[in-house]
């Protein structure tokens, strides 16, 4: 019983825990700015990126659909910008990762005029040319997952991955926020997810080139691969990367309303409190099926509750032990960075 219970808190604990790594700061992907175009430092163009990089990440930015872009300074000295929060992402968090990205373009881009920095969250790019309306698809970057498909799966898995993967291209060069995440039945307990997202200033036939370009460039052998260019990104794992629940048409709310004010952080008490109750609550009814047994061996309901409840924290030690086998497939000497949602492996450019 206490083994069962622990277990359950556990589950609960690591839920917990992947909530609050969400919503702390973006995960660092990957960035490209050549030196081969360089500014000095109190150079007019120095100047217009300052200005740029602030009224991007000014609170007056969309980050409610996510994406901005800018323009600042005239000629030569004119640098353009933008930035582009992934599908899923809330206004707020959107907010935050434009504006802890950057930040960071100093530390990791000090003095070149075409950068890109990739975040799972978001993306900033900024550029002394014109790259509104405009696909690029320089310096692609591939990742895979190490961890290999079994061999006599990955047929399957790859006619799997690609039908799924273009019919999210297509669904999302059709959409006016150029965006698409779906989810797809792999082996029975797990579950196939794809995203596919382009700057929405692209055509729909840009859009849509530069989606097919990533997903032939995919691993399609991996457990988990990605394809990122300035105008479009793909990527797959047999986990949910993205948060599902943002994505799926919203339910009409069953309750009363929140009240008024309340932020992120509070809805994460909310459920940091919610989270006890269900612990305790489950715990209460064990200790009540129990008792009832020993005491009333005839009281029917008591044996019907009782395999309900075996159901319950059986199902929740399957998740969790799921959770954790996911986790310990993941082959550690290819990581290189981690997330709330999103683990970073091997880097492969293609030229
Ligand atoms: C540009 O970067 C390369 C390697 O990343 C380095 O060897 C070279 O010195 C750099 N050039 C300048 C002008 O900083
Ligand atoms: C650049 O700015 C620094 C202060 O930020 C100043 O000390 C320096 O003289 C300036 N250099 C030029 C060439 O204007
Ligand atoms: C925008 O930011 C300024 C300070 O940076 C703040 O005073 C103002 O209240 C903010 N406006 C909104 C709508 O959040
Ligand atoms: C935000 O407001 C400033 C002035 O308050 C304006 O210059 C800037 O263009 C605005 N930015 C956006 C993205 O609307
Ligand atoms: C911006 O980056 C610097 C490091 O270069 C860091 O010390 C600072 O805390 C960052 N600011 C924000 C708001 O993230
Ligand atoms: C994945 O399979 C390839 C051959 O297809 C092999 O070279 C590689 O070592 C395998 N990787 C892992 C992590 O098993
Ligand atoms: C996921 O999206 C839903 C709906 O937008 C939101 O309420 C929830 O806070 C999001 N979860 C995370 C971890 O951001």
């Amino acid at each position: 019983m206490y083994y069962r219970a622990s277990l359950i808190f556990l589950f609960f604990f690591s839920f917990l825990t992947s909530f609050r790594a969400y919503a702390q700061d973006p995960n660092y992907v990957y960035h490209n700015c050549p030196n081969t175009t360089t500014y000095t430092r109190n150079s007019t163009y120095s100047t217009n990126l300052r200005t740029l990089l602030s009224s991007l990440s000014s609170n007056n930015s969309s980050y409610s659909t996510g994406f901005q872009t800018a323009t600042s300074g005239q000629g030569t000295d004119s640098v353009t910008g933008l930035f582009l929060c992934r599908g899923d992402v809330s206004p707020e968090f959107c907010r935050s990762c434009v504006a802890f990205v950057v930040n960071d373009t100093s530390n990791r881009c000090p003095n070149e005029r075409e950068v890109v920095l990739y975040y799972d969250e978001c993306i900033v790019r900024y550029s002394n040319r014109n790259i509104l309306s405009t696909l690029s698809t320089n310096g692609a970057v591939v990742m895979s997952n190490g961890q290999n498909i079994t061999s006599n799966q990955q047929a399957q898995f790859r006619d799997l991955l690609l039908s799924t993967m273009n019919q999210a291209a297509s669904e999302a060069a059709d959409s006016p926020r150029k965006f698409d995440a779906r989810k797809a039945t792999w082996t029975a307990p797990q579950s196939l997810y794809g995203l596919v997202q382009c700057t929405p200033d692209l055509t729909r036939q840009d859009c849509l080139s530069c989606l097919q370009q990533g997903i032939n460039q995919l691993p399609t052998d991996k457990i988990g691969g990605q394809f990122l260019v300035p105008s479009c990104s793909s990527r797959y794992e047999l986990y949910p990367f993205y948060n599902e629940s943002a994505i799926t048409t919203p339910q009409p709310p069953v309750s009363a309303p929140p009240p008024p004010g309340k932020g992120g952080s509070s809805s994460l008490l909310v459920v940091a409190i919610v989270v006890p109750i269900i612990v305790v609550a489950l715990l209460f009814i064990a200790c009540y099926c129990f008792l009832a047994k020993r005491t009333k061996k005839t009281f029917g309901t008591a044996s019907a509750f009782d395999g309900d409840d075996i159901t319950t924290a059986e199902s929740l030690q399957l998740d969790y032990r799921t959770i954790q086998t996911a986790t310990n497939d993941f082959a550690e000497s290819n990581k290189i960075g981690q997330g709330g949602f999103g683990e970073v492996y091997k880097v492969i450019i293609v030229p």
